[in-house]
């Protein structure tokens, strides 16, 4: 598996037709340098998703969505990168040429294809022994009485490990895989120098990316003892804070319906897909990790939560509502009923149909969580709701959409009785704003010192000349995060100067500037009416949060009888050159 040259991947994306690639998935009308249209990332009334065709760059000022074509492609289609710029190679009829690797890279991806093959050889070996062995017929009589057929059995590729102890190990060195490749897999373990089988009769769920690959396994016994799931050790292939069980079979599904049911066990994700229910997919347990939701935030901004009602289940929603915000994710909650989960429910008759309904009456996560605090609480008396409003304060602000919020801050003022006084201290405290524009949105996921930055460099691209100036002298003191720090950079060789020698858009380090670039593009020639005035504004924005950052940070290493030394004078100049820029700003004159 060669790594594809930067220069084919250059070509592919020369020789693409953004316009025709977004087509199918939005109408755009030209408006300016740009194209504008609905999104096809979020649902909207209003055109706020806008296309750049030169660049080959979108993003959408609603929901803050961008990247370039390779992105678009890879989200639509539900591809990964690789495999996104080989189909529009394919498609634009470009030939891909591969990187020479040096001995060092090959033997590590030599490494890790045996690593990857042994694992898969595993799962073969596994769910081989689970169909044909004498042994494994308590194992085929649970699933059965589970009522989970063969065909689903099939398509997760579950599988019984041999009970005896080294089977699996003695198979794998007749294959010539060496006892560190064992271990290394996560297959095996080791006791007083010798391998012995980590999975021992137990039902096997191999575990694999989102393209199939097997990384690991998750274990079961087949009756109460503990415990219940034995999963792989960490490796250099299985993270259990990045797998999403099921993934790889979900993809398409996802993509498809644009939405995803995120549950909390192995057997749900199947019990599902055995209803026709593709699109789920399992976190490990309730532990929902940022990283998971980033994963399948790749393929949909639909997420419904299909979790246990129980206190782990809700605090593992907590947190998603937290996420969810910053990854501009719709959470809707999916309301199990009491001790059931989904696979119980899928085994009983009308058990696809009642989970249909639960999904169709899911309330979004804000909504959910308001009157979860709500019915916990004694509203009877003045404590239980002034302790309710209490807890209502932590959940409100962590909700994206403003309507929304709108909506339930009148149920919870109604509910509690709360003053009008006391609503608008609510309101103020969660920052309360009546329109869901995605600039609110932006404002409330970025810091105050990002969105300067951001905001500045897209100035930059406007305003070549001018900003040129400013780029010289400039560090990379002046930018908080690495995005906006490779993106600066990145500017400043663009406007560089050298005329015929534009730096080619960097395609595809999604975490450097890659991230923001879109974004930039797309603002800079949105055709807002800016002046080289809000360049310059921006700019004196900037050296002030960075001096103020220096003069923090000064403060922090101060102390009480440092009244007269270097430190300290430095500190006066820094503080006096801080109100000249402030006033500056104030007076709004910007002609330095
Ligand atoms: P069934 O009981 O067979 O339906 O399995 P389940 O997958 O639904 O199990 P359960 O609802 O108890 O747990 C949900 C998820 O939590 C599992 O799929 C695992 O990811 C995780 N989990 C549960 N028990 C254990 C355990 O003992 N060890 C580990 N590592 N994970 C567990
Ligand atoms: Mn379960």
């Amino acid at each position: 598996m060669a790594l594809i040259r930067q220069s084919s991947i250059q070509a592919v994306r020369d020789a693409c037709d953004m316009l025709e690639i977004v087509a199918p998935y939005t109408t755009l009308k030209k408006t300016g340098a740009n194209y504008m249209g609905r999104c096809p990332f979020h649902g909207e009334k209003t055109a706020s998703f806008s296309v750049d065709p030169v660049e080959k760059v979108y993003y959408c000022f609603g929901c803050g969505e961008g990247g370039n074509v390779f992105t678009f492609v890879e989200k639509k289609e539900g591809l990964d990168f690789a495999d996104a710029v080989r189909m529009l190679a394919d498609k634009y009829v470009v030939r891909l040429e591969f990187e020479q690797s040096s001995p060092g890279q090959e033997e590590r991806l030599r490494r890790r294809e045996r690593t990857l093959s042994l694992l898969d050889q595993a799962a073969t070996y596994y769910s081989r022994y689970l169909r044909e062995s004498k042994s494994a017929a308590a194992a085929r009589d649970y699933l059965k009485r589970r009522g989970f057929q063969p065909e689903v059995v099939e398509r997760f590729r579950l599988g019984f490990s041999p009970a005896g102890g080294q089977s699996l190990t003695q198979a794998a060195a007749g294959k010539g895989y060496s006892p560190a490749e064992l271990l290394g897999a996560g297959l095996s373990s080791s006791r007083n120098g010798r391998a012995y089988d980590r999975f021992r009769g137990r039902l096997m769920f191999p575990f694999t990316d989102h393209r199939g690959r097997v990384l690991g396994f998750g274990a079961r016994v087949l009756d109460d003892s503990k415990p219940k799931y034995l999963n792989s050790p960490e490796t250099d292939l299985y993270h259990k804070s990045s797998l999403v069980f099921g993934l790889g079979n979900a993809r398409q599904a996802i993509t498809r319906a644009d939405c995803v049911y995120i549950v909390e066990g192995y057997t749900d994700v199947l019990a599902l897909s055995q209803a026709n229910i593709e699109n789920a997919v399992a976190s490990m347990g309730t532990a929902l990790t940022e990283q998971q939701l980033r994963e399948i935030s790749r393929f949909t901004k639909n997420v419904y939560l299909a979790f246990d009602a129980d206190a782990a289940g809700q605090k593992a929603m907590l947190r998603a509502l937290k996420l969810a915000r910053a990854l501009a994710l719709s959470v809707r909650v999916v309301q199990m009923p009491a001790g059931r989960d989904p696979a119980d429910l899928m085994m009983m008759d009308d058990g696809p149909a009642a989970f249909g309904k639960l999904v169709a009456g899911a309330p979004s996560l804000l909504q959910y969580q308001v009157q979860a605090e709500l019915s916990g609480a004694d509203l009877d008396s003045a404590e239980g709701r002034s302790r309710a409003l209490d807890l209502l304060k932590e959940i409100i602000p962590e909700a994206a959409g403003s309507l929304e919020r709108d909506e339930q801050l009148r149920v919870i003022a109604d509910r509690l009785r709360l003053s009008p006084e006391n609503v608008a201290y609510l309101m103020e405290s969660t920052n309360f704003a009546r329109s869901g524009s995605g600039e609110e949105a932006r404002r409330r996921v970025l810091s105050h010192e990002e969105i300067i930055e951001r905001d500045f460099l897209s100035q930059c691209l406007a305003h070549p000349g001018e900003a040129r100036r400013y780029l010289r002298d400039m560090t990379d003191a002046y930018f908080t995060t690495a995005p906006t720090r490779s993106a600066f950079h990145w500017v400043r060789e663009r406007l560089g100067g050298q005329t015929g020698s534009v730096p080619a858009t960097p395609v595809s380090d999604l975490d450097g500037a890659g991230s923001v670039l879109p974004e930039l593009l797309i603002r800079s020639n949105a055709g807002d009416g800016s002046s080289a005035g809000a360049l310059h504004e921006l700019y004196f924005r900037l050296s002030e949060a960075e001096i103020s950052r220096r003069i923090n940070a000064l403060k922090k290493n101060l102390t009480d009888d440092d009244d007269d030394s270097e430190n300290f004078r430095e500190l006066c100049r820094l503080e006096a050159h801080r109100r000249e820029i402030i006033e500056l700003i104030q007076a709004g004159a910007y002609e330095t």
